[in-house]
């Protein structure tokens, strides 16, 4: 299958990578800025660079598109790819506005084509093996879960790319670090968020526009509810990011660097040893993007071969994005919001942490 990836940046190794693991053929890269092409040229000799991914587009027709840019760019790259006819895996978030997300799935719909959001933590074996619990019913009726995520990020990690934090390219702790979390607790307490209640802030981080803390509390449409804390404030570098998943007859914990970890596996029904399963669905993983992007990229793959949606579909990948404008709107507002947005976007905040 034809690949190209647009966008050669920091978290370009992992998308390179997984499509060499799943033996796509890499007919081509995209970045606006060729240094970052040639840095890339190590890991994948020959292949045609293009500075512009509508000329690379139209010369390579590639079957599938990454699209691993500034997220504020995704939409309208990911609307230009599904207009060619490519199928795209696009990095989270899937768009920064509601618009923008319904206009990606739309499209696609009509165009044909499958659309995937980066989303590769839910590929971790420990979420696997939690989400394959909750689909058995092995929880019972699911009363709260809790997404922790205790980060750093330093103002050189700001400085590397000035679009970072800002309302109109990425947004802040949540959009950004803590979008995964908030998509797997989304997605593990088997339910779409109903009304949410939160605060940000930006306590440490002048040199960004927006928020390095949040807290929400959220309502599921199930009955239960979530509890979602990030911050990249954390000193002197990442502790954790954990999920906590409670139902009425289990206890779960994920942990360690990127909910790589099982570290509670408590299921009143004992039809596994907990020690077990600690350890053969946990791994150690490297750094926090782990291990999920290859097998996220199979997912894909397979899903396009076999005519199917993949795991993280649009609609999928578009639930963390509207959950974190609804805090966003919460928090801005001072009262709590009810879900499914109608609107909503990253910049609508733009301002919110000014003079503070
Ligand atoms: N899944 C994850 O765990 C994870 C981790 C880090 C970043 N991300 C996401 O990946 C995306 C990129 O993040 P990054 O840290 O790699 O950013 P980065 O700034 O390091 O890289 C972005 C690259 O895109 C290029 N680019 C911009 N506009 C372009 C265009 N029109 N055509 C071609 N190239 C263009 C830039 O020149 C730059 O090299 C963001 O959306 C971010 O949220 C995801």
């Amino acid at each position: 299958m034809r690949y190209a990836l647009i966008g050669c940046g920091r978290i370009s190794f992992h998308h390179i990578q997984a499509a060499k693991n799943n033996n796509l053929e890499i007919a081509a890269i995209c970045d606006t800025d060729p240094k970052r092409m040639e840095e890339k040229q190590p890991l994948l000799g020959h292949v045609n660079k293009y500075t512009d991914y509508r000329e690379m587009l139209c010369k390579e027709m590639p079957a599938l598109v990454a699209i691993a840019t500034e997220s504020g760019k995704h939409a309208e790259i990911a609307i230009d790819c599904i207009r060619a006819g490519c199928h795209v895996i696009i990095e989270k978030p899937i768009a920064l506005s509601i618009k923008d997300a319904d206009q990606i799935i739309s499209l696609s719909e009509e165009k044909g084509v499958f659309v995937c959001v980066n989303h590769q933590n839910r590929f971790n074996k420990s979420i696997q093996y939690t989400y394959r619990a909750l689909k058995e019913g092995r929880f019972g009726r699911m009363l709260h879960g809790s997404a922790l995520i205790y980060w750093n990020r330093n103002e050189d990690y700001y400085k590397q790319a000035p679009w970072r934090g800002t309302w109109e390219q990425d947004g802040g702790a949540l959009m950004n670090q803590c979008i995964h979390n908030i998509d797997l607790l989304c997605w593990l307490m088997g339910s779409e968020a109903e009304e949410v209640f939160a605060y940000t802030d930006n306590l440490k981080h002048p040199f960004i526009e927006a928020e390095d803390f949040g807290a929400a509390l959220v309502k599921f449409r199930n009955g239960a509810y979530g509890v979602i804390e990030g911050t990249t404030n954390v000193y002197p570098k990442n502790l954790e990011e954990s999920l906590y998943v409670f139902g009425e007859s289990a206890t779960v914990k994920v942990g360690g660097k990127s909910v790589n970890e099982i570290i509670e596996w408590n299921f009143a029904d004992g039809l596994d040893d907990a020690d077990d399963i600690k350890r053969i669905f946990s791994e150690t993983v490297p750094n926090v993007y782990g291990y999920g992007h290859t097998p996220l990229y199979g997912d894909m793959i397979e899903a396009i071969r076999k005519g199917r949606q993949p795991l993280v579909n649009g609609r999928e990948g578009k639930r963390a994005l509207e959950l974190i404008l609804a805090i966003y709107q919460s928090a801005s507002q001072g009262v709590p919001v009810k879900l499914p947005l109608l609107s909503g976007s990253a910049v609508d905040f733009k301002g919110r942490f000014e003079n503070e």
